[in-house]
C-alpha cells in the first residue's frame, strides 16, 4: 500500500515532521489490514502481501525504536507468516494503539504479545512502567556500538540487567552500529534522552531509504565523513541538534588527554573501554535525574507537607483561612488544598527568595539559562511586559539612544519612557493587505546606524529592541541582523523580545534564529580562524566602515572578531508557549559584559518585582524548564508537524479555502526577504536541505506555528470572526487584523482540535454559500461590497513621523530620536494639553496649516496593538486618515468622547531653550 497523495505531496519541512507521523499511520494501516484478514477478506494472500510491504518499509524506523522492539516485531512476523490472523490482529492493534497514543512509556500490557497477560519473554517488559505511585518516567538510550548486528541484543540484556528497583527512571536501550543511523535515531525517536557512543563504529547507513536520507542529507555536516573521528563528531553532531541529550563516550583512545580536549566538550562523560557499564548506567540515571530535578518546585512541594504554623501575612496559607469559612470554602474545593499549602511569603524554610536568590531559586534560574542556552537567566513572575522594562532599565542611562522597532510591545516603550532613554523609530515593512505590520527589515536599522555614525552619536546608540517572532510569526535572522549591526558598532546591546518564541530553542529547525542560538553562534564564529580570514577579506575590499558609502546598505556587513562584544538578551512569556502558570516570563542574557552592569541590573530587578512574587508562579517556571528539557523536543516537533498539517487542510479543502486561507510564507513576507524563494511549508521541490538552506539564509521566515487565517473573502472582519468562533463553536483565538484572525498551534494542542478548527470552517463556509445560494441578487451584491472593503479598500498604515522639534536635539537631524520622557511629563500637566476631536475639521486644518499637531499620549488601538502614536510625535494626516478607518473598539489612549489628547503649541514653543533631565550630560571624567 503506497504512501496517500497528500503523505507524497509533503516535502522539505513538512515531509521531515511528517516522518513521526507517517510512522503511526503505516501502523493504522497495518491494524486496518490485520482486522480485514482477522474478519475472514476473501482476498487475504493479497492483504498479506500488503501487510508485508507496510512491515517491510517500518523495518528501518522501528530498528531506531525501542518500541515495539525486536521482539514483539518478531512475534507479529510469525504470525503473519503462519496466517494467525486472530493472533495477528490483536497484536497489531495493541502497537497501533499503544504508538498512537504513547501509552507503552505507562502501560505494561503494551509490552505484552497476548492478551492472557503474559509477557512474550520478561525481558520486554521494562520494569517500573505503570501508573500511579510505581510509576516510572521510562526513556530510550542510544547504543551505538561497532559489535556486529548479532551481539546487539547482548548489549541491550547487559544494560538491562543493571536495572536496580531503586532506579528512579526505567530505560529501554536501542543500538544501532553507525553515524549515520545514530544521527537517524536522535533525529526521530523522541524517546531517546541518553547516548552511549561506543568508538569504532562505521559511517554509512544499513538502509538505503530515500525519505531517510533527506533528512540525514540535511543535518549530518558535509565534514562528517568516514575519515573523521566519528566517535566526537557524532556528539558534536547530537550537541547541536538536540542539545539536551547527555552523551557519554566510551573509547580506548588516551580518555585523560581526550576528557580534557575541546573535543570532549559536548561530551557528559568520557568511560574507558568496556569495562564500566556500571557506571554508563549509573550516570545515564544520573544525567536524567539532573534534568529530572526541579528544585524550587521541590522544595515548595516538601514544604507544603510540612505542619506549619503561620504567623505572617497571608491568611490563605495553609488554607484555614479558606476551609475553615462558612462563605468561601468552594474556593478551597475549587483549588484544591495544595494550592493554599504551597503558599506562603517565607524565603527562608527551604524556600528561597526571588529578590535576592541565594538557594533552589538560584539554581533553578540557572538550570532554565542551561536550557534556553544563555549565561544566565531570571524568573519574572510578571509577565513579559514586566521583563522588557527590567532589561530596559538595567542597561540604559537617560540620553541613551535606543533603536527601536515601532511595532514593538509596548512594554518597550514605556520602558524607555521610565529609563529616560531616546528612542529611535525604525519602522517594520507594512502589510497593508492584511493591516498589519511584517518585521524589522536589516537595512533600516543598518540606515539608521550609519545616520548616527555620520552625526557622530553612534558612542550613544546602546540597544536595539527587536521582537522575534512578531505576534504573526515574522522569524528574524538573528544571526545575520546582529553581525551586521556588530560591524557598524560592535558593543552594540541586542534586546530581543521573544515573548512568543521560547519553545523555539526546542526545535532544532528554529533554535539558529533564536538570540541565543545566534548568540551563541557568534561567540564560535568569533574565536574560529576560518572567520577572521573572511573578515580579512571583507574589510581588504570594503574597508572602514563609512557611512557615506552608499553601498553598504546592500553589502552583507561582517564585524571585526577583536572588537565585538556579544551582548544578547532574550525576554520569553514562558507561559505563552511553555507550561507556566500565566505571567510565567523569563530574562535570559549572554552578555560579555554582565560584570559591569550587574548592580543596575539588581537595581532594575528590585524595581520592578514585587517583595510578594507568586511562589507558584516561580514553580511553574521551574517545571516548564524540566519539561522542555525531557521532551520540548518532541511536544514542539508535534506542534509544528500539526501546524503545516492544519494549513495544508485549510488550504487545500475545496470549500473552506474559497472563503477562509492560511496565509502562507509567500503571502506573510515579501520576496525580497525570502532569498531562497521559500514559498510555502509543503511547496513541490523543495527538499530538507533546500529548506534548511532558506532557514539559514532568508532575511524573513514564519513560523509555522502562527497561522494567520484571512477570514475577508467570507466577508467577516477579524473581530466578528473571532467573536464568531467563540460564541458558536467554542474556539478561542488570541489576535485579530482587519481581515484575519491568528491561529496559534501550541505545544498542548492536538490533532482533535485541528479537526474541530477545520470542521468549524466548513461548517462556516457551506452557511456562507447556503446564504449566498438563498438570498438572491440582493444578499450577493452586499457580500461582495463586504468582501471588497474587507479585502480591498483596506487603509494605509501609517508610519512613525517624527518627534516635534521641542524634543530634537537637533531638529535638522537625519536620526529621528527624540525626547519621549520630557513629552510624557509634559502631558501630566492638563494646562499643556489639548484635546482635539478625531472627527472634526479643526484637527484637519491643524495638521494642513499649522501649529502642528502633537500627541500627548501613547495611542494604542486594538488590534494592531502598537502605539501609532506617542508622546511627542507629530500627527499626520496618515495616521489620522489610519485611525478614521479604524473600526475597533479598544484604542488605549484615546477618549473618543473628549478626542485625541495633544500638548499645546504654546507649552511646546515654552520648552525652546530649556534643558532637559534626558539631554545627554556631558560624561565627567572619573576621578576629575
Ligand atoms: C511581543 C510581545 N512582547 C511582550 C508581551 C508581553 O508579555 P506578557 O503578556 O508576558 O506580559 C507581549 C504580549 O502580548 C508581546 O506580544
Amino acid at each position: 500500500m503506497s504512501p496517500t497523495p497528500k503523505a507524497e505531496a509533503r516535502k522539505g519541512l513538512s515531509s521531515y515532521f511528517s516522518a513521526a507521523q507517517a510512522r503511526v499511520d503505516r501502523w493504522r494501516t497495518i491494524h486496518r489490514i490485520a482486522k480485514a484478514l482477522a474478519a475472514g477478506s476473501t482476498a487475504a494472500e493479497g492483504l498479506r502481501k500488503d501487510a508485508l510491504d507496510e512491515l517491510a518499509a517500518l523495518g528501518p524506523i522501528e530498528e531506531l525504536c525501542a518500541y515495539p522492539g525486536p521482539a514483539l516485531m518478531a512475534t507479529l512476523k510469525e504470525r503473519l507468516q503462519t496466517g494467525d490472523w486472530t493472533a495477528f490482529a490483536r497484536l497489531a492493534q495493541r502497537i497501533s494503539v499503544s504508538l498512537l497514543s504513547n501509552s507503552y512509556r505507562d502501560d505494561p500490557e503494551a509490552w505484552k504479545s497476548d492478551d492472557e497477560g503474559e509477557a512474550h519473554t520478561p525481558e520486554v517488559l521494562p520494569p517500573g512502567i505503570g501508573r500511579g505511585q510505581t510509576r516510572k518516567p521510562y526513556f530510550e538510550v542510544l547504543v551505538v556500538t561497532p559489535g556486529e548486528r548479532s551481539t546487539w541484543e547482548a548489549t541491550r540484556e547487559g544494560l538491562r540487567r543493571l536495572r536496580r528497583d531503586t532506579d528512579a527512571f526505567v530505560y529501554e536501550p536501542v543500538v544501532v552500529g553507525s553515524f549515520e543511523d545514530a544521527a537517524l535515531a536522535a533525529i526521530i525517536n523522541y524517546n531517546i534522552q541518553a547516548v552511549v557512543i561506543f568508538d569504532g563504529f562505521a559511517y554509512p547507513s544499513q538502509y538505503a531509504v530515500p525519505d531517510l536520507r533527506e533528512i540525514l542529507s540535511a543535518h549530518v555536516p558535509a565534514e562528517a565523513t568516514s575519515e573523521t573521528d566519528l566517535g566526537t563528531t557524532l556528539a558534536k553532531l547530537l550537541r547541536n541538534y538536540r542539545p539536551e541529550l547527555d552523551v557519554y563516550l566510551a573509547t580506548d583512545r588516551d580518555v585523560g588527554q581526550l576528557a580534557g580536549s575541546d573535543e570532549a566538550a559536548p561530551i557528559r562523560r568520557v568511560f574507558y573501554g568496556l569495562e564500566e557499564m556500571l557506571e554508563i548506567h549509573l550516570s545515564i540515571l544520573d544525567g536524567i535525574a539532573e534534568r529530572y530535578a526541579t528544585p524550587y518546585f521541590d522544595n515548595l512541594k516538601k514544604y507544603a507537607q510540612r505542619p506549619m504554623g503561620t504567623f505572617h501575612a497571608l491568611p490563605v496559607a495553609r488554607g484555614k483561612s479558606i476551609f475553615k469559612s462558612n462563605w468561601i470554602r468552594d474556593m478551597g474545593d475549587f483549588y484544591g488544598i495544595n494550592l493554599f499549602l504551597a503558599e506562603s511569603s517565607a524565603t527562608t524554610g527551604g524556600l528561597d527568595s526571588l529578590l535576592e536568590p541565594t538557594g533552589n531559586i538560584k539554581v533553578a534560574q540557572e538550570k532554565a539559562a542551561r536550557a534556553l542556552g544563555g549565561d544566565r537567566s531570571f524568573f519574572v513572575t510578571n509577565g513579559t511586559s514586566t521583563s522588557n522594562k527590567i532589561v530596559h532599565m538595567a542597561l540604559l542611562n537617560p540620553g541613551d539612544i535606543v533603536l527601536i522597532d515601532r511595532d514593538c510591545h509596548k512594554s518597550h516603550h514605556y520602558g524607555l519612557v521610565l529609563a529616560g532613554a531616546q528612542p529611535y523609530y525604525i519602522d517594520a515593512f507594512p502589510l497593508t493587505q492584511y493591516s498589519m505590520y511584517g518585521s524589522l527589515a536589516i537595512r533600516p536599522i543598518k540606515e539608521a546606524l550609519l545616520a548616527l555614525k555620520a552625526e557622530g552619536k553612534l558612542d550613544r546608540a546602546k540597544m536595539i529592541v527587536l521582537t522575534n517572532c512578531t505576534f504573526d510569526g515574522h522569524v528574524a535572522n538573528t544571526l545575520q541582523t546582529m553581525l551586521e549591526c556588530l560591524a557598524i558598532k560592535p558593543d552594540l546591546i541586542f534586546l530581543w523580545d521573544e515573548a512568543w518564541f521560547g519553545f523555539a530553542r526546542f526545535s532544532p529547525f528554529l533554535r539558529r534564529r533564536t538570540a541565543m542560538g545566534a548568540a551563541a553562534k557568534i561567540r564560535e564564529m568569533m574565536r574560529d580562524p576560518a572567520y577572521r580570514e573572511r573578515y580579512n577579506a571583507f574589510k581588504a575590499s570594503v574597508g572602514e566602515i563609512d557611512p557615506k558609502n552608499k553601498k553598504l546598505l546592500d553589502t552583507p556587513l561582517l564585524p571585526d572578531p577583536d572588537k565585538v562584544r556579544v551582548r544578547v538578551w532574550e525576554t520569553d512569556s514562558v507561559h505563552k508557549s511553555m507550561s507556566s502558570l500565566r505571567q510565567g516570563s523569563i530574562v535570559v542574557a549572554a552578555d560579555q559584559d554582565f560584570h559591569k552592569i550587574e548592580p543596575m541590573f539588581k537595581e532594575a530587578f528590585f524595581t520592578h518585582t514585587s517583595t510578594s512574587p507568586n511562589l507558584q508562579i516561580i514553580a511553574s517556571l521551574d517545571v516548564a524548564r524540566r519539561q522542555m528539557e525531557l521532551e520540548g523536543y518532541e511536544l514542539v516537533q508535534r506542534a509544528i508537524q500539526l501546524a503545516i498539517e492544519a494549513r495544508a487542510d485549510i488550504n487545500s479543502h475545496p470549500l473552506i479555502s474559497k472563503y477562509f486561507r492560511a496565509a502562507t510564507p509567500a503571502e506573510m513576507i515579501p520576496a525580497q526577504y525570502r532569498q531562497s524563494g521559500y514559498s510555502d511549508f509543503g511547496a513541490p521541490g523543495w527538499n530538507m536541505a533546500r529548506t534548511v538552506k532558506a532557514l539559514d539564509g532568508d532575511e524573513f521566515f514564519l513560523d509555522p506555528t502562527r497561522i494567520t487565517v484571512l477570514c475577508g473573502n467570507a466577508g467577516y472582519d477579524g473581530t466578528q470572526f473571532k467573536a464568531l468562533l467563540a460564541n458558536d463553536y467554542d474556539i478561542q483565538i488570541n489576535k485579530t487584523s482587519r481581515n484575519s484572525v491568528l491561529v496559534q498551534i501550541n505545544i498542548n494542542n492536538t490533532r482533535s482540535d485541528v479537526a474541530h478548527l477545520v470542521k468549524s470552517l466548513a461548517d462556516m463556509s457551506r452557511a456562507i454559500e447556503k446564504r449566498l445560494a438563498e438570498g438572491g441578487d440582493k444578499e450577493k451584491a452586499i457580500f461582495e461590497a463586504r468582501v471588497k472593503s474587507l479585502v480591498t479598500d483596506v487603509p494605509d498604515l501609517p508610519n512613525f513621523s517624527r518627534f516635534h522639534d521641542a524634543f530634537r536635539d537637533n531638529p535638522k537631524s537625519a536620526a529621528n530620536e527624540g525626547h519621549m520622557r520630557e513629552a510624557f511629563y509634559l502631558a501630566a500637566n492638563p494646562a499643556a494639553c489639548e484635546y482635539l476631536k478625531l472627527n472634526s475639521k479643526e484637527l484637519d486644518d491643524r495638521i494642513r496649516n499649522g501649529p502642528e499637531v502633537v500627541s500627548a499620549k501613547f495611542v494604542i488601538p486594538y488590534p494592531p496593538g502598537f502605539p501609532i502614536l506617542v508622546p511627542g510625535q507629530v500627527i499626520t494626516e496618515s495616521t489620522i486618515t489610519f485611525m478614521r478607518k479604524l473600526d475597533v473598539k479598544e484604542i488605549h489612549g484615546y477618549n473618543a468622547a473628549m478626542g485625541l489628547e495633544c500638548l499645546r503649541p504654546d507649552a511646546l514653543a515654552a520648552l525652546k531653550g530649556k534643558p532637559s533631565a534626558d539631554r545627554p550630560a556631558k560624561p565627567v571624567p572619573v576621578g576629575a
